[in-house]
């Protein structure tokens, strides 16, 4: 690995921990504004003191996030879909290695849908995105992506579909928690970050899929509606952190998620 891509691996993967707590706001670029993320801005920026890199669209990273922040982002380049269109499956790349570069960006972001009608086109997307990206030094996320098929989500099929991502290059990759996620984690030479998926109805259930994944592999979290739509964002994040670089169990978490709370944050 040359050093670029070695130093922005190690912006988003904290060299103390070798791991991370990533904040998905990309939503929109195909679920528009959604609830809590009407206002990009506003939810984003009492966040960043927490996150250790920022999963976005170029469009609301230019016009909600400040410039002056040091915060490592991760661009979402795919797209061309929306959740009324007829199949959430047909993306491509619809931004540029050279806007990315221009952005500065820390790693780009790109969705795979194995199994499903644009399944080539995402995966060959994905190759040529690679291919561009190892010239500049700029690492690859994929993320395998189930659109609304949310049973998909077992052992087998991340397996599948998170080994021929990294077959392909993708230098990281975002996946599902799932029952069994240690052979999820064996099957793929690079590390695994979790999504956290629609918002769950506890935060207690959401700290214990954290710590699950943790404790069988995973290299950290990129959650998004599970910290931002919760009542308490702030200690919601908190809580996830101290699992993911400080090894807290799910009741030292809720601890800290509880006294993060009282103080109102
Ligand atoms: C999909 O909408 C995006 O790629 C999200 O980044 C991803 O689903 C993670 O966010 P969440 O934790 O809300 O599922």
């Amino acid at each position: 690995m040359d050093w670029g891509m070695k130093n922005r691996m190690s912006r988003i993967f904290k060299p103390e921990t070798g791991r991370t707590v990533m904040l998905a706001v990309d939503h929109g670029y195909f679920l528009g504004p959604i609830s809590k993320l009407e206002n990009p801005k506003k939810t984003i920026e009492p966040l960043i003191p927490f996150t250790d890199a920022l999963m976005l669209t170029r469009g609301i990273l230019r016009n909600c996030v400040n410039h002056e922040f040091q915060i490592p982002i991760v661009l979402r380049v795919s797209g061309g879909n929306s959740i009324v269109g007829k199949e959430l499956s047909n993306e491509e790349i619809i931004t540029s290695v050279r806007e990315a570069v221009r952005l500065n960006v820390c790693a780009v972001a790109f969705s795979i849908y194995v199994g499903a009608e644009f399944e080539h086109q995402t995966l060959v997307c994905l190759s040529k995105l690679i291919d561009e990206c190892e010239d500049c030094g700029i690492p690859v996320l994929a993320v395998t992506a189930v659109g609304k098929e949310l049973e998909k989500r077992d052992a087998r099929y991340l397996s599948l579909a998170c080994r021929i991502a990294a077959e392909l290059g993708a230098r990281f990759i975002k996946t599902y928690y799932c029952e069994d996620f240690e052979k999820v984690v064996e099957s793929s030479p690079v590390p695994l970050v979790i999504a956290g998926g629609p918002k769950m109805d506890s935060e207690v259930d959401v700290l214990k899929i954290a710590f699950e994944a943790m404790s069988k592999g995973a290299k950290g979290v990129d959650f998004g509606r599970n910290i931002w739509q919760s009542s308490h964002p702030v200690a919601m994040i908190n809580a996830i952190r101290s699992i993911v670089h400080e090894g807290a169990n799910v009741e030292k978490a809720v601890e800290i998620f509880n006294k993060t709370k009282e103080g109102n944050i």
